[in-house]
């Protein structure tokens, strides 16, 4: 069989560790996907970096919509992040029928359901396990593992480098502002960190988990969103002296009035599993009525984990885009035309 060609939009911290992944275990993934997945175009605009990263390995362009527009690519994976560009490049992807990987939750939570509604009429899937939890398969097990299930509620730690800032001041005693830095440093922190600090980006993988958990569209701007910048340093030796442990926890829980969604500062005692959860680890509790309580836990940023959940969603559309189209399993999680009968709360 043909080989499946791939167009990668940002070949920066992610974008380089899907590269260097796919390379590194080019055999095993062949096997799993039943097809060579090869990276044929890079975009970024940075073009001398994206040569030396992909090392002659494939055409390097400054302008990703020559990768959105060309004739042979087969997926595009897009990790530009933001809504702007990013958003046309993902439209124009799918308009010309291309199947896309993206690990831009900020798109996602904002605008998901026209994505989705386009690709759903094009045909095309639209896969982004990496945009929730980094590494963690929480978006697989949302919508497969626990598809017997009316899920109740689920909470998780789904901000690394807020989880970093908090276990680092705590543990070293160090400065919000120096923690901050290493973790940018470390390639966990959005482009713009505010989103991180102020528990934005935790409210986008909220709603995007609360939207395949529930079946309801996505609605970030029904959610409440609260960071840690108003914690200080003595909150969190009080809630040590106490026995608890200060998290920014994600939460998005089943009501008999409608569904919470909501992001915030939680004191969780010192001796559950889920206060434990250290550094840029991330953790997502998810409770159904059938299995109980159920609890997935890996590494939620920086390159390879990252890389590790786009080349899991390139591998499933390999597979998917092998078979009929007729007899396709729906790889649309969200539901953007659903009857928004379940109401998100306001907080
Ligand atoms: P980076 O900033 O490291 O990489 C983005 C890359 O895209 C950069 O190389 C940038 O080039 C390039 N770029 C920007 N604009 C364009 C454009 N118009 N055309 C082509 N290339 C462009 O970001 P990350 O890799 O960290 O994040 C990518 C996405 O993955 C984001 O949506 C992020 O939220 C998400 N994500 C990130 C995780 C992480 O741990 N870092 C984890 C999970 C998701 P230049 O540097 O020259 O501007
Ligand atoms: N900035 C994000 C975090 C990256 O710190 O969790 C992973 O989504």
């Amino acid at each position: 069989m043909k080989p499946i060609k791939v167009g990668l939009l940002g070949i920066g911290t992610v974008g380089s560790g899907t590269f260097n992944v796919l390379k590194r275990n080019q055999e095993e993934i062949t096997r799993r996907a039943g097809r060579s997945i090869q990276i044929t175009m890079v975009a970024d605009l940075n073009t001398e970096r994206a040569k030396e990263l992909t090392n002659g390995e494939c055409e390097v362009v400054n302008d990703a919509s020559l990768i959105v527009n060309h004739p042979d690519i087969d997926i595009v994976i897009e990790l530009i992040g933001g809504y702007g560009i990013a958003k046309d490049l993902v439209m124009k992807a799918i308009a010309n029928g291309k199947h896309v990987v993206t690990a831009n939750k900020a798109l996602l939570a904002t605008h998901g359901n026209e994505i989705f509604k386009a690709a759903q009429e094009k045909g095309v899937m639209v896969a982004f396990e990496a945009a929730v939890a980094g590494g963690i398969p929480i978006i697989k097990s949302l919508r497969e593992g626990l598809t017997a299930n009316r899920i109740q509620w689920l909470a998780g730690i789904i901000n690394g480098t807020t989880n970093f800032i908090l276990s680092e001041m705590r543990d070293k005693g160090l400065d919000f502002d120096v923690v901050l830095k290493e973790a940018q440093r470390l390639g966990y922190a959005e482009a713009d960190p505010t989103f991180d600090i102020e528990g934005v980006d935790a409210a986008h993988k909220a709603t995007i988990m609360s939207a395949i958990a529930f079946g309801i569209p996505v609605q970030f701007d029904k959610a409440y969103v609260e960071g840690i910048t108003k914690l200080q340093a003595t909150d969190i030796q009080y809630a040590e002296q106490l026995g608890y442990r200060i998290k920014l926890l994600g939460i998005a829980k089943r009501t008999p009035k409608g569904i919470e969604l909501r992001v915030h500062p939680t004191l969780i005692p010192a001796k559950r599993l889920i206060a434990n959860v250290e550094g840029a680890m991330n953790a997502v509790l998810v409770h159904g009525d059938a299995v109980g309580a159920t609890l997935y836990y890996g590494k939620g940023a920086g390159s390879e984990p990252t890389a590790s959940a786009v080349i899991a969603d390139l591998v499933d559309i390999t597979r998917l885009a092998t078979a009929d189209p007729e007899h396709r399993v729906p790889h649309l999680a969200f539901q953007p035309d659903a009857m928004n009968d379940t109401p998100i709360l306001p907080m």
